[in-house]
């Protein structure tokens, strides 16, 4: 496969951390005493995850959830599996789902009605990126870091054919180039 090229930096590191605690603020406001456990989905979400924990300045548990809906390709297939299962049995628990970007929904929208089947006390959402515009399926996000318009981004855990994972930004990226 052809390598992508990187395009433009929508969000640079020091935006990015901005938003980050300001999203840790909304949280910490909402679970004052909750203790909730943060789900990241892997492996997009990994780096976002890694901040936003330690910028929270409450109790939480971490688990993950190992994820593929993409394969190979940037368009999504709608067919999503778990690689990798929560260790954590959330009956009861207050469960906040970390996720590096919605774009048509497919993927979170499973992943909530397999979590939502376990009876947590709550389910919510965070996300750092959505790009409300491809959104097939309205997907309640209580926590948005950006919304994106419709383009590819990759970097801060974000992945074009698992590369560009370790940038420290956000950029656009255009693949076929
Ligand atoms: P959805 O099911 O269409 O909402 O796709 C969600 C998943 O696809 C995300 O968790 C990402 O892993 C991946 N994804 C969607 N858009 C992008 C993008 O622009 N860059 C990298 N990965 C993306
Ligand atoms: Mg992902």
């Amino acid at each position: 496969m052809e390598k992508g090229k990187i395009d433009e930096i929508l969000f640079s590191e020091q935006q990015i951390s901005l938003r980050v605690r300001e999203l840790a603020r909304e949280i910490e406001r909402d679970y004052e005493g909750g203790s909730p456990l943060l789900v990241g989905i892997l492996k997009g979400a990994f780096v976002f995850m890694a901040d936003l924990v330690r910028a929270l300045e409450i109790e939480v548990k971490v688990d993950f959830l190992a994820i593929a809906s993409y394969g190979m390709s940037t368009k999504t297939s709608g067919i999503v599996r778990i690689l990798k299962d929560i260790d954590t049995d959330i009956t009861g628990l207050h469960v906040i789902v970390v996720e590096d970007i919605i774009d048509t929904g497919l993927t979170l929208n499973y992943v909530l009605a397999n979590l939502k089947a376990r009876n947590p006390a709550s389910l919510e959402v965070c996300a750092l990126l959505n790009k409300r515009e491809a959104n097939k399926i309205d997907i309640p996000v209580k926590y948005e870091g950006f919304p994106i318009p419709d383009v590819f981004v990759v970097g801060y855990g974000l992945d074009f054919a698992e590369e560009f994972r370790n940038l420290p930004y956000i950029a656009s990226i255009q693949p076929h180039r």
